[in-house]
């Protein structure tokens, strides 16, 4: 029989994106690309890009709003904010602070996780982290970015694939039995490799160029790790919770290209019905993509109390990694 534990459960989620819609035609007038290439490489038809002015900030209070009115309570039962995010809105403080500034909390632990398009799946498995060692009882866990600002508009080999937006859940500590019968996080797995810089990079920072810099990307490179990475990181979740493949009812993966998500749910023989694509509507998103792609699968009643749930992502660092998770 398993020992009792402290679990992680889902009281809510929420997304936002910003108003302005740039569908491929518009990038097409712009440089040297097209709506069919855009399409049939990557699935992606168009992407929302925030306002002059709207920061990742906004973006990320904005879902959490969202969230906290799913999960029916006030942003002052939130102890705990982690808010994953690679264009934090500005060098310091973390942007987490100023959320929880916009939220009107006066209390609580605030930070930012920077693991690029791998940042929901670690800021998950830190917040699941933080709760079983009773560093808190009720977490806000964003994903939150402005890519937009980050890209080099003239590089189409890049500025095509990225958009903006912003996902949260709510989780609060509760009992549970230690099996994957649990509601909650049931395991995660994060994996990092430091060499692999080059493939993809942001060519300034404070500490290098005193510049922000442009995103950098060996599209190819990049693509043929994650099919990879990410069907062993899927196995090795499943292994450590327990779980099989075929337990899975929903995959809610990284949206970077619909052609990865469908090579790795082929991979490992999981049904291409049971997972929730919102690349071709938001584009990649970064670390805003899973919670995002979430929130339009739990407000479209796709994804019920229960069901389990495959986070997966790989991004900059190289960072990778997944979480299992019960609604
Ligand atoms: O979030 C995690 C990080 N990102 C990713 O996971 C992205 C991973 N990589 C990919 O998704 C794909 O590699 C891309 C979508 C970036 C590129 O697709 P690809 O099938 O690997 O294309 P490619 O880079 O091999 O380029 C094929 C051709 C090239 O032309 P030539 O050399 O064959 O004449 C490119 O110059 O397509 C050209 N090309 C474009 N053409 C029109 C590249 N970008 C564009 C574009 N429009 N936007």
């Amino acid at each position: 029989m398993s020992a009792e534990m402290t679990r992680s459960v889902v009281l809510g989620c929420g997304g936002y994106v910003p108003a302005r819609i740039v569908c491929n035609d518009e990038l097409g007038s712009l440089i040297d690309t097209s709506d069919e290439w855009i399409v049939q490489r990557t699935g992606i038809r168009q992407r929302h890009i925030a306002a002059d002015g709207e920061l990742t900030s906004d973006l990320g209070t904005l879902a959490a709003q969202a969230a906290l009115e799913h999960a029916g309570i006030g942003a002052d039962e939130i102890d705990l904010l982690i808010v994953a995010t690679s264009t934090p809105d500005e060098t310091f403080p973390a942007t987490a602070a100023t959320v929880q500034a916009k939220l009107g909390m006066t209390a609580g632990a605030a930070f930012d996780v920077q693991a690029v398009c791998s940042g929901f799946v670690y800021a998950l498995s830190i917040a699941d982290s933080m709760l079983k060692n009773g560093m808190g009882s009720t977490a806000l866990v964003i994903g939150a970015e402005t890519f937009s600002r980050l890209l080099d508009w003239t590089d189409r080999t890049s500025c095509v694939l990225f958009g903006d937006g912003a996902g949260a859940i709510v989780l609060r500590a509760e009992p549970g039995t230690g099996s994957a019968a649990d509601r909650g996080v049931l395991a995660s797995t994060l994996h990092s490799d430091g060499r692999l810089h080059d493939l993809l990079y942001v060519d300034g920072g404070p500490s290098s160029t005193g510049t922000t810099g442009h995103l950098r990307m060996h599209g190819k490179e990049v693509y043929r790790h994650a099919v990879t990475k990410l069907s062993d990181v899927v196995a090795e979740v499943l292994q450590a919770g327990g779980l099989s493949a075929t337990d899975i009812d929903w995959v809610v993966p990284h949206q970077a290209n619909a052609r990865i998500i469908e090579s790795v749910a082929h991979k490992l023989a999981l049904s291409p019905d049971r997972v929730v694509i919102t690349v071709d509507r938001h584009a990649n998103t970064s670390a805003a993509s899973i919670p995002l792609a979430l929130s339009v699968a739990v407000a479209d009643g796709r994804i019920q109390r229960g069901d389990l749930l495959l986070f997966e992502a790989l991004g900059g660092g190289m960072t990778w990694g997944a979480n299992l998770l019960r609604w």
